[in-house]
């Protein structure tokens, strides 16, 4: 099969998770991140670093792909980080550039750079990682819910704009999946179990289930699917809230 995915924040998570179901199902991967994910076989599946922040690392990151495999199907924008600080925090301004930095003007880079490589290649897919964040708020996650909420409206501006070009692009928003980004919640027992109970099926998601619905997403059996945002999270964000959960 001549096909041919990037992967950014591949080191770990949801992304390596993405970057080894797409290299077992036979696609070649780059897989992307501040350092390169050292878990590669540096032939079918090579490493790149780069900080997904900046224009610079996007493009070579393409251009790397296209010279070592000829082509560009699918892009998987997955690169983010957690959390914001306290409004009155004097960091507060500087964390929450950083978070849209990297969650949602890391998105928009990405696109730019892969998407014309994708119609060149005869069309394909690019798929972003939203959050449950992005459809709703949460307590103290100002500049995580802004940046995530972000790429939910990018993907269908650049849906519309790339269509034409048979570049679909779509987004999964993941529930609470454990993960690194999560593991400081592991670590709080009465935490996890609140978050859990807040879940309808009554558990935390695996990175494997988010590469699944990437994998879905960016597949032929997704041919007439646009610039949707593709909840991929036990049926949180199904709740109105107002009550207690079964279980
Ligand atoms: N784990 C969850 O519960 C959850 C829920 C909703 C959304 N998400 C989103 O899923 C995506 C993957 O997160 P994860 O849970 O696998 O966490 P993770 O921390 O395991 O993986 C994120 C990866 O992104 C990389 N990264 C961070 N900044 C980068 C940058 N500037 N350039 C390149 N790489 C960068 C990190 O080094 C890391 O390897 C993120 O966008 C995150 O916001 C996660």
């Amino acid at each position: 099969m001549d096909h041919v995915t990037i992967v950014t924040g591949a080191a770990s998570g949801i992304g390596r998770a993405a970057a080894e179901l797409f290299a077992e199902r036979g696609s070649k991967v780059v897989a992307v991140d501040l350092v390169a994910p050292d878990w590669v076989d540096g032939e079918t599946v090579i490493g790149f670093a780069g900080d997904m922040a900046e224009e610079e690392s996007n493009r070579d990151m393409v251009s790397m792909t296209t010279e070592k495999f000829g082509r560009l199907d699918v892009c998987i924008l997955n690169a983010g980080v957690a959390g914001s600080r306290p409004w009155n925090d004097p960091g507060a301004v500087d964390y929450f550039d950083r978070v849209v930095a990297v969650n949602l003007r890391g998105v928009a880079l990405g696109i730019r750079s892969a998407a014309p490589a994708i119609a060149a290649s005869g069309g394909g897919a690019v798929v972003a990682t939203a959050s449950t964040s992005g459809l709703g708020g949460d307590p103290n996650n100002w500049a995580y819910n802004a940046s995530k909420a972000g790429v939910i409206n990018l993907v269908r501006g650049a849906a519309i704009d790339f269509g034409v070009q048979g570049v679909r692009v779509n987004a999964v928003a993941p529930g609470p999946v454990e993960t690194g980004m999560t593991a400081g919640l592991t670590e709080h027992p009465e935490l996890h179990d609140a978050m859990r109970r807040r879940i309808v099926l009554q558990r935390w998601g695996q990175p494997e289930e988010l590469a699944e619905a990437m994998w879905f997403l960016a597949s032929p059996a997704a041919s007439f699917i646009t610039g949707v945002t593709l909840p991929v999270d036990g049926g949180l964000s199904i709740s109105a809230g107002h009550f207690d959960l079964p279980g």
